[in-house]
């Protein structure tokens, strides 16, 4: 028997970064969405723990760990029964690229693991691993719109009736999250240590008006993202100037999303933008989190 798992890539609307905690993480908060770009994560019994990675060829798969160290097979570990896997990831979701490939990866293997072996784990126990793994892990199961606190574990689900057009443009090499959050430390020593709360995000999000969000879309990562990839900066006004509404880097970059007032303006923002860059996604949120595909 073979389950797979799909789970959406995630941009966050909002994120406020605090000055980095005694472990070495940094308190955050966070407004997380679930957006329409997929990696399908295939769980079956096997004599021998196996990976294998597909992806199209926007995606470099050189890029995604092909041993134990993959989050999805951290994530086998995590649940530790004892069996051996084969787990095949279809990936579309860029690599490095801060929109939570690898936390996707994650939560959908456990929640393959999970149904495989007929657990049926409670919804805490599955977050409450899923946490072990990595920052955005439980939100890649929540899914949806979500606001994330302390270092961005803390979920809590967030009423989005909105149906908010995104464009994403990947960058051919990841930047190391670690790095920017390092980069981050240096251009703000004095962050503060509260991170910066969404007041005015969530209030965008209820008004379902596109112009309210763009205006409200917050990176705190942004500036240090910008500063270690300068180009990052001349897309965003580009994509802009193609008529997004705002462009922002997505998480810790490299990947730029672009808001867009609808379907058809995201097309063409998409039409523009792909006469320069090669790899332009449109994509649409909220949607689910990790779910069993029939
Ligand atoms: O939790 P995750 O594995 O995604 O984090 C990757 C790295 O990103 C951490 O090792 C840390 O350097 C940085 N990070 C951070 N503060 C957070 C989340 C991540 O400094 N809240």
């Amino acid at each position: 028997m073979t389950i797979t798992v799909r789970a959406a890539a995630k941009i966050n609307l909002h994120l406020g970064v605090g000055r980095v905690r005694d472990d070495g993480f940094h308190p955050l908060d966070t407004v997380y969405q679930a957006v329409s770009l997929y990696d399908d994560v295939a769980v079956s019994v096997a004599d021998a723990d196996v990976l294998s990675v597909e992806a199209p060829p926007y995606i470099d798969v050189e890029g995604v760990p092909a041993d134990g160290t993959n989050i999805a097979m951290r994530a086998l570990a995590e649940a530790a029964c004892g069996e051996r896997h084969l787990v095949q990831i279809g990936k579309q979701i860029p690599v490095a690229g801060g929109m939570a490939g690898g936390s996707a990866d994650g939560a959908a293997a456990l929640l393959a693991h999970d149904r495989l072996h007929d657990l049926r784990q409670p919804d805490d126990a599955l977050l409450a691993q899923a946490a072990r793994l990595g920052s955005d892990v439980p939100f890649s199961l929540v899914g949806g719109t979500a606001r994330g606190r302390g270092r961005g574990e803390v979920v809590e689900p967030i009423e989005d009736h909105g149906s908010w057009w995104w464009v994403a443009v990947p960058s051919d090499v990841g930047l190391s999250t670690p790095a920017v959050y390092r980069h981050f430390d240096e251009l703000f020593p004095d962050a503060p240590e509260q991170p910066a709360e969404p007041r005015e995000l969530l209030a965008a999000l209820a008004s379902r008006e596109p112009v309210r969000l763009a205006r409200a879309l917050h990176n705190d990562l942004q500036e240090p993202a910008i500063d270690l990839r300068p180009e990052l900066g001349t897309l965003i006004e580009r994509g802009e100037s193609e008529g997004a509404l705002r462009g922002l880097v997505s998480g810790s970059g490299p990947t730029c999303v672009f808001l867009c007032d609808s379907q058809e303006g995201a097309m063409a923002v998409v039409a523009g933008l792909s006469e320069s860059y090669d790899v332009v996604l449109p994509a649409v949120g909220p949607v689910a989190g990790a779910h069993v595909l029939p």
